[in-house]
């Protein structure tokens, strides 16, 4: 069947690709550690499972009304806002999404028209630049210096800046390098952005998952310029282990919601109405289950960053947040005589049985990305076969 251009242009999400492979190799009873996975490996916590049962024993099996999310997950939400991040939002500056990836996809669709442009510091999040594409508009790439540990600066935001630029997009910590922005950091690229009529989405999805005690500072919170310029993205996926649940949202000026909410009613008529009551409860309840994943989170990555930094050609930037490395191999691609991330990736999969994901998905070709979602007793048996395939033996 003949697909649309719009179809054609799109590349597959290879995160979820690298999944899909290693979990085929597994199927066919091949030992596969897989460091692809972007979830984490916690069961969603059981006073979350409680409160879905519950609704779905009370009856809330219908279409959420309305679909711009259930009253009480709003509140819950604005809640959550108040309380973590300092923000204070009216209930009609909040919509709940399918996940996420829907706020983002939805948020691109309601502000851009063709040839709008949007900033997206690299290394970014596999699907940004699809979903930019996808919504007509283009996307423009700056880097982050890993010798800057993969921050990009503000006089590198203003330097990308035209006529024609419609969004910086900012998502720390960050997928895939698990970076953040220090709060003056923060404050200075709001600052760069004042007096300009650029709207900030920040993907605040791993805010909850800092690693090192660094402190967060959402965007929105910088300034009163910065809460009226920015959309607040977040999720219930990472957090509270919730990624099969399919829940997002995004806050922000209530013009943008109400188009958001309208495309919204349109497209999947908003998410499960039990789930979204699940989600009020992770966000109400008690979040020692958060503290707990975290804790292990802290430990792996401790392991897998100084495993990685004392393998020869392997420079492993240590992450402040999230659940990912994102280590620079190109000192090992002659050794090996690889010539890409891509290349690295398919011989660490078939020779070493280990799966990660290759720097080129996320726009810089000299690392990979490992997840430590997953135990440690795979994190150091994978880490003992990356090893013994980086030295080339
Ligand atoms: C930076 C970032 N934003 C958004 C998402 C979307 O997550 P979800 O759709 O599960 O809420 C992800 C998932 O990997 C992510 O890493």
């Amino acid at each position: 069947m003949k697909l649309s251009d719009r179809a054609s242009s799109i590349a597959e999400s290879p995160t979820l690709a690298v999944s899909a492979k290693a979990a085929q190799m597994r199927a066919d009873g091949i030992d596969v550690i897989g460091f692809g996975a972007g979830e984490p490996d916690f069961p969603t916590p059981p006073h979350i499972i409680a409160a879905a049962k519950k609704a779905l024993d009370d009856g809330q099996t219908y279409y959420p009304k309305p679909a711009s999310g259930i009253p009480i997950l709003k509140d819950a939400i604005r809640g959550k806002l108040s309380r973590e991040n300092g923000l204070t939002y009216k209930a009609n500056e909040v919509v709940v999404t399918v996940g996420g990836k829907m706020a983002c996809n939805l948020v691109f669709q309601a502000l851009l028209n063709p040839g709008d442009e949007v900033i997206i510091p690299v290394p970014y999040w596999v699907s940004y630049p699809e979903m930019v594409k996808l919504a007509g508009g283009t996307p423009v790439f700056v880097a982050g210096e890993e010798a800057n540990g993969f921050r990009v600066t503000p006089d590198q935001i203003r330097g990308a800046m035209t006529d024609r630029t419609r969004v910086l997009l900012l998502n720390y910590p960050s997928n895939p390098a698990g970076h953040m922005y220090s709060p003056d950091e923060v404050r200075a690229i709001a600052a760069q952005m004042a007096g300009t009529d650029v709207v900030v989405i920040s993907d605040e999805i791993y805010d909850r998952l800092v690693l090192d005690g660094s402190e967060f500072l959402s965007f929105a919170a910088v300034s009163d310029d910065a809460f009226q310029r920015t959309l607040t993205l977040n999720s219930a996926s990472k957090t509270y282990s919730m990624t099969g649940w399919r829940l997002g949202f995004v806050a922000g000026d209530s013009a943008l919601v109400k188009a958001v909410a309208k495309l919204q009613s349109q497209g999947t008529s908003g998410a499960a109405t039990f789930a979204q009551v699940a989600y009020a409860a992770a966000l109400d309840g008690d979040q020692g289950c958060v503290t707990t994943m975290r804790d292990a989170f802290v430990e792996r990555c401790s392991f897998m960053v100084d495993a990685l930094g004392a393998m020869d050609g392997v420079q492993c930037y240590r992450p402040n947040g999230a659940f990912y490395v994102f280590p620079n191999v190109s000192g090992t691609y002659a050794r090996l005589g690889v010539s890409s991330s891509a290349e690295f990736a398919e011989r660490l999969l078939e020779e070493a049985r280990v799966a990660v994901v290759p720097g080129s998905a996320f726009g810089m070709d000299s690392n990979v990305r490992l997840s430590f979602a997953t135990s440690m007793k795979a994190i150091q048996e994978g880490l003992r076969r990356i090893a013994t395939f980086v030295a080339g033996v």
